[in-house]
């Protein structure tokens, strides 16, 4: 077992398998494991937050913990001490520590030099436990984890890069729809298309894209810390809006999912956001279930 999760592949495939029927049991209450009874959690944020901060937290103290908010004002991570400082003082005070920046190495360093776990909140590169719990969403309203089609359209974001990690341990039709000029990290793609699980597929048109898809997924198209790229990203990926047009093209019981925030109006329209097909609040609410199960799994305490 891993000590962190920095990235799905962290888990096996059996191990992620065992964490959605953990998660699910943990949902209905036939668990309420403890792991951090007595001990406190570390949340550094360097980025904003709403989803990550509060279900990180709330989860925290439903684990029997409690939980510190810290942003780089007070840390100043590998400026003011090096981050394999930190990593040793802050292990002797608290049990776990979750983590959103923007260089993934720097997360990659502090679990190394950790002795507690670390839980990636959010990367440039990567945002694990978001799509864990998306994948949760799906597997609670359709028993099913893998053989489905899942079109993502937008940019080939940190979100998009933890979804070709999860085509390396279940197995689907990855498909991006996206322009040349806004494609995912080449590591990621390699690693899943290596994995042979999967069948990637990148397309310029969203429609093609969308058809047969079981999920749409789309997120903004300017992540955090890429704000200046807005109006360029806006020209490249106008056509990827997630609208009613674009669905008509799609199966009639397609989920629509996204990650939040959303730029209403500009990857996905209102009607498309709180109409039928869309499960988004669904998505939220699970990031809470999905990361007490991965902290309990991490601190070996699930019952
Ligand atoms: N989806 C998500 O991670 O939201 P926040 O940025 O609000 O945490
Ligand atoms: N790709 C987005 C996800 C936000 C949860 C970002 O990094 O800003």
């Amino acid at each position: 077992m891993t000590k962190d999760f920095l990235q799905i592949t962290d888990f096996t495939r059996d191990e992620a398998i065992e964490l959605l029927k953990f998660c699910k049991k943990m949902k209905d209450g036939e668990v309420a494991p403890k792991p951090l009874e007595g001990k406190t959690a570390a949340c550094i944020f360097h980025k904003p937050s709403l989803r990550t901060r509060i279900s990180f937290e709330v989860g925290i103290n439903q684990l029997g913990g409690n939980s510190l908010y810290i942003t780089d004002k007070e840390i100043e991570l590998g400026v003011r001490e090096s981050i394999y400082d930190v990593a040793k003082v802050m292990s002797r005070y608290v049990g776990l520590i979750m983590i959103r920046t923007f260089d993934h190495k720097n997360v990659e360093e502090l679990a190394k030099y950790a002795t507690v776990p670390v839980v990636n909140g959010l990367t440039d590169l990567t945002h694990p436990c978001q799509v864990m719990g998306d994948i949760f969403t799906y597997y609670e309203k359709t028993g099913k984890f893998e053989d489905l089609t899942i079109a993502f359209l937008g940019d080939g974001n940190n979100v998009f890069n933890s979804f070709l990690n999860l085509s390396c341990l279940f197995k689907m039709n990855l498909r991006l729809g996206t322009s040349p000029k806004t494609l995912p990290d080449e590591a990621l793609m390699e690693k899943a298309r290596k994995a042979g699980r999967s069948k990637i597929e990148i397309h310029h048109n969203p429609k093609d894209a969308v058809s047969d898809a079981d999920i749409i997924y789309t997120d903004v198209w300017a992540s955090m810390g890429q704000k200046h790229q807005a109006e360029e990203k806006a020209k490249l990926l106008s056509e990827f809006q997630v609208n009613n047009d674009l669905l008509n093209n799609a199966k009639p019981g397609v989920m629509v999912m996204h990650c939040l925030p959303a730029n209403r109006g500009q990857e996905i329209t209102d009607e498309v956001m709180d109409g039928p097909h869309s499960v988004v609040f669904d998505e939220a609410e699970n990031r809470l279930h999905i990361q007490k199960a991965i902290m309990a799994t991490l601190l070996e305490n699930k019952t």
